[in-house]
């Protein structure tokens, strides 16, 4: 069973809880959430998260672009999150990144940017729940795919097979109705996708999608 994650970065903020509405009416049930510090952009923090939560009972995949994340897993924790994703390029200390969160009772995954090689997370893929592939630059919505990505999948993929069976593979970044297909076909099972559900037609985009994951 293959999973969409549509990413707030894409949603006008003024809106949030009407477009949640939408992702909830359509069947979706995760949100990724998408905190960044690290790249010249600035998105949101932990009070939008927990004022989302009020209203909202999908699971928050919340994709931290942040350095030392170490410092907010609790605040995280706190407003809701159900999942944090770090990556390995912003943590001194990925070992001890992982412990805290799972200690603060959340799933935990790793991210990658583009340029970072799949093979320094060997280590951890047993002791992760997911690993997010990034497949542009980490910082904005609306970038284009990087077909980069289709490798790295494939190369997670067959660690997981081989250590972790039941990993969670999330691919992240310029991901549309048009190459979706393409990264499940490299080993992707959990698919972020903002500007391809946001713009437009948000229900159509959804079910569009929707049908390749289901397929
Ligand atoms: C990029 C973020 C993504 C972004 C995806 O740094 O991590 O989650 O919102 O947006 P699209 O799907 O438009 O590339
Ligand atoms: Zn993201």
């Amino acid at each position: 069973m293959n999973i969409l994650s549509p990413s707030l970065l894409s949603i006008d903020f003024n809106h949030i809880e009407r477009n949640a509405k939408v992702l909830d009416e359509a069947g979706v049930k995760w949100f990724h959430l998408d905190v960044i510090d690290f790249v010249p952009s600035i998105s949101f923090g932990m009070p939008v998260i927990k004022s989302i939560r009020k209203e909202s009972r999908m699971f928050f995949d919340v994709h931290l672009m942040i350095n030392e994340p170490i410092r907010y897993i609790d605040a995280f924790a706190d407003a809701g999150a159900d999942m944090l994703t770090v990556h390995y390029e912003a943590c001194k200390d990925l070992q001890e990144t992982i412990d805290a969160v799972k200690a603060a009772g959340m799933k935990v995954g790793i991210a990658v940017n583009p340029e970072t090689p799949v093979h320094w997370l060997e280590y951890y893929i047993n002791q992760v729940d997911m690993v997010l592939i990034m497949s542009v630059n980490p910082g904005f919505g609306g970038q284009k795919f990087m077909p980069i990505a289709l490798t790295k999948l494939q190369e997670v993929k067959a660690l997981a097979e081989e250590r972790n069976p039941e990993l969670l593979i999330e691919v992240d970044g310029g991901i549309t109705v048009d190459n979706v297909q393409d990264v499940l076909d490299a080993g992707a099972n959990v698919v972020v996708a903002g500007s391809a559900v946001f713009k437009g037609d948000k229900k159509a985009n959804i079910a569009a999608i929707m049908e390749k994951l289901n397929a």
